[in-house]
């Protein structure tokens, strides 16, 4: 049974999550909060172009543990790479080769994991896994990679972060995202990081794929043509094939809120277009987007390793 936003955090909550360095969600995160972030990766961008590292003098080596029940390209690389230009030791299980194909539950997994000590866990994981009910229960920091429908922390952060950069700051800036927002982590997350940060948020797609009860702060477009006219950032997302095979007519999906060469016109010269990836080229973009100057998705991945090596600092080097 999928669980709310609300939900999780409040489970985490009375799970009496046993150290204040998890980041299992937004929820907590301060506008402050963020900023520092923001500060931090900045600096390790710097470091990184004078010394190649995130630190010039790597602390005690820590060793975190990578799990990862669900697949990912960005943030598990970007993580990885991030702890590496910190000095860190990578230890990943590899899910397809481990005991789990033995009938081993997920919780087991976990605890097994936690059980040979790693300074920190680095998991993505979906509505079968009840983190919640087992955190009191692991006594070490837990960074949440991505959670099924609820949360992926890290991704709001970058693409905060991403339009920081871009645009000389978040507050203010129009921000439309476009496509499968109500089975959208990433949505969740950016509702959460880019209203704290004072952003406008427009919201459009099929009427399925819009929040059973919008936010009243979020505006709801029904004419994508008109959000593009409206907005300074376009994020636009992935169409979860997987989950939606058979019921989304992709032809009509795409004329109807797909960025094509129309809407592409009808962009501010000075937007920028974001997405999460993977990208379905043909289905949420046309492949001219791919070369649109606005395009900041590469940008976006960059940005990646800097916020998830600023999480990982904040975490295990106290923001130091
Ligand atoms: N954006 C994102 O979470 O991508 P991955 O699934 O490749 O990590």
């Amino acid at each position: 049974m999928p669980t709310t936003q609300r939900d999780l955090s409040s489970r985490l909550t009375s799970g009496g999550l046993s150290n204040s360095l998890s980041l299992l969600d937004t929820v907590s995160f301060s506008q402050d909060d963020c900023l520092r972030l923001f500060a931090k990766a900045d600096s390790l961008s710097e470091l990184e172009t004078a010394t190649g590292r995130f630190q010039e003098k790597p602390s005690r080596r820590r060793v975190l543990a990578f799990v990862f029940f669900e697949p990912s390209t960005r943030t598990r690389m970007s993580f990885q790479m991030a702890a590496e230009r910190l000095g860190y030791k990578v230890n990943p299980l590899e899910v397809a080769q481990s005991s789990l194909s033995k009938g081993e539950s997920l919780v087991d997994t976990v605890l097994n994991v936690v059980a040979m000590k790693p300074d920190g866990l680095i998991i993505r994981y979906g509505h079968d896994l009840e983190l919640g009910t087992l955190l009191p229960k692991l006594s070490l920091p837990v960074i949440s990679a991505g959670t099924g429908m609820i949360a992926h922390p890290t991704q709001a952060l970058l693409d905060a972060y991403t339009i920081q950069k871009q645009m000389a700051g978040v507050k203010g800036r129009r921000v439309l995202i476009v496509g499968d927002v109500r089975h959208s982590r990433v949505a969740r997350s950016n509702f959460d990081i880019l209203l704290k940060l004072g952003a406008e948020i427009g919201i459009c797609g099929p009427r399925e794929f819009m929040p059973a009860e919008p936010r009243a702060n979020i505006r709801v477009f029904t004419s994508l043509d008109e959000a593009c006219e409206w907005c300074d950032v376009y994020m636009g997302l992935r169409v979860q094939l997987e989950r939606h095979q058979g019921r989304v007519d992709l032809t009509d999906y795409t004329n109807r809120y797909g960025l094509n060469k129309a809407r592409l016109d009808i962009l501010k010269q000075e937007a920028i277009i974001l997405h999460p990836g993977p990208i379905n080229y043909g289905t949420e973009f046309v492949p001219e987007v791919a070369h649109d100057p606005r395009n900041r998705v590469l940008d976006q991945v960059s940005n990646g390793v800097l916020i998830r090596g600023a999480v990982l600092a904040r975490t295990f080097e106290g923001g130091r």
